[in-house]
């Protein structure tokens, strides 16, 4: 069983998106897993790897997660930005968990452009829309501008979540009380039924008296 409802799960190659991975799981108070590459992606050479899975579109060969993520109310998902997109590893765990995703909110670490799209691409590849995001610019992590971020994302996952449960409440309640208004409905007929039994025969007298 998970520690926390939420769980954040994130790639970083250079530090910043673990940076901001490590602060939303202290702010919310969760769970938190790296997601585990298992290609080699330091130096010039691994640079031009990233660039050319990013460019492929190809995904990464990653470590089977170790959080089995049924059982969490929300996956907040991170990523550095490559070429506009989704970095390789994170691309192969939102393609794995997919089916499997509760509530999601995304984040990404960014150089200077292309947040707004790799989070517009994480939302197609997850199939979800998430409750909450968060781009960070490397280098502002020490900011005090991150931390008024970190503490709307948190803001908005609680705002989310909160309406989710009490949208849940409402379904529960109208399931649970489809059984007592049926057994209610039920007892109703079955009145109905009597009160018309003891009033047949004054409707035949009175069909009676018709007749006559
Ligand atoms: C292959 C590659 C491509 C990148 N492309 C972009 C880009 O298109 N836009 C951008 O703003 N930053 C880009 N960056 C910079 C990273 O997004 C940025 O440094 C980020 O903070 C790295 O996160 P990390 O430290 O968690 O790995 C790129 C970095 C790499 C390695």
């Amino acid at each position: 069983m998970p520690q926390s409802k939420y769980l954040v799960v994130y790639y970083s190659r250079t530090g910043t998106t673990r940076a901001v991975a490590v602060a939303l799981a202290k702010a919310l108070h969760c769970d938190i897993e790296a997601i585990v590459d298992n290609s080699k992606r330091a130096g010039i050479f691994g640079y031009l790897r990233c660039l050319l899975d990013t460019l492929q579109n190809r995904s990464a060969s990653i470590a089977p997660p170790k959080k089995n993520i049924s059982g969490y109310e929300l996956i907040i998902v991170g990523t550095p930005v490559w070429a506009g997109s989704v970095a390789a590893p994170v691309r192969a765990y939102l393609e794995m968990q997919k089916q499997r995703l509760p509530e999601v909110a995304f984040f990404c670490a960014f150089g200077g452009r292309g947040a707004e799209t790799t989070l517009a691409q994480m939302q197609r590849m997850a199939g979800k829309t998430p409750c909450a995001y968060l781009a960070v610019k490397a280098g502002d992590t020490r900011s005090e501008a991150f931390q008024q971020q970190i503490g709307e994302f948190v803001k908005a996952v609680a705002t989310h979540l909160k309406s989710c449960i009490a949208k849940r409440t409402v379904q529960h309640e109208m399931t649970q009380s489809a059984p007592a208004q049926h057994e209610r409905q039920h007892q109703e007929h079955q009145e109905h039924q009597e009160q018309r039994e003891d009033s047949l025969p004054l409707g035949i007298v009175i069909d009676s008296h018709a007749i006559d």
